[in-house]
């Protein structure tokens, strides 16, 4: 996968899911692993910030990946609290339940576990065994931070087990689906959506409800209906 093809496919998930987006009216929405910023610049774009309500903050280890995403930000006129931390370390109290989105595309790329977590670039892609160290971090926070009606929106390589993951949450108590899914000869990325479901029973063995996978004809469509989107997809000076 392209470096820029996880970060488009999880804002075409939020893009293909936006109307369930506005209707949901979140509050909170928190970037875990924030980057370049173009995610959460792009979640507050395409929700608004003043006419919703909504709240955005976003955190990333790498204090690079912060002043970047702070640029990114006032660049495209919306506002996030910015956090450089470890997945949410230090917020856990303060956010306890109250995300109603978050979203995550973490290092996922099987690596050395030696190479997770190390100062600079790395840390962007390095995930351990099976590319799932930080992801298996990530997840019981999020269950954590998340509240009853949260959403979560996650990218992860077929590498890493996603059904796996999708049973690991649904034994939390949460329902999933794949909202978009791109492959490559080598690989297969999806970004996975889970939602808590209290009706839900921990049963088989599988991977979420596939129910609506968006093709990527539809998503140019989408795109172009939220003014400022197109950043960074069809050309930009802040290209990376
Ligand atoms: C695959 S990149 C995604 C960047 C951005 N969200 C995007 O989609 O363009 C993963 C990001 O997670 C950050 N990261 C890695 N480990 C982390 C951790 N333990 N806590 C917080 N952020 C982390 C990296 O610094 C990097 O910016």
């Amino acid at each position: 996968m392209n470096q820029c093809d996880d970060s488009f496919a999880l804002v075409d998930a939020l893009l293909a899911d936006r109307t369930n987006l506005l209707e949901h009216r979140p509050t909170l929405c928190m970037e875990v692993g924030c980057g370049s910023g173009y995610v959460i610049t792009s979640l507050a774009l395409m929700l608004g910030q003043e006419a919703y309500g909504a709240y955005y903050i976003a955190t990333d280890i790498n204090p690079h990946a912060v002043r970047v995403t702070s640029e990114t930000l006032q660049a495209h006129g919306v506002y996030a609290d910015l956090i450089t931390t470890e997945i949410a370390s230090g917020l856990e109290k303060r956010l306890e339940g109250l995300v109603d989105v978050m979203v995550v595309n973490p290092p996922y790329v099987p690596t050395p576990e030696d190479e997770v977590g190390r100062e600079g670039i790395a840390s962007a892609w390095a995930g351990g065994e099976n590319g799932r160290s930080v992801i298996d971090k990530i997840l019981p926070i999020a269950d954590k931070l998340m509240s009853d009606r949260g959403w979560l929106y996650m990218v992860t390589l077929t590498a890493n087990n996603p059904s796996e993951i999708c049973l690991q949450m649904r034994e939390k108590g949460y329902a999933s689906r794949i909202v978009v899914q791109r492959s490559t000869e080598e690989e297969s990325l999806h970004v996975i959506k889970f939602w808590r479901d209290f009706d839900s029973q921990p049963v088989g063995n599988e991977m979420g409800t596939v129910n609506k996978i968006v093709p990527a004809g539809v998503i140019e469509s989408l795109l172009s209906q939220v003014p400022g989107l197109s950043f960074w997809r069809y050309g930009n000076s802040n290209s990376r």
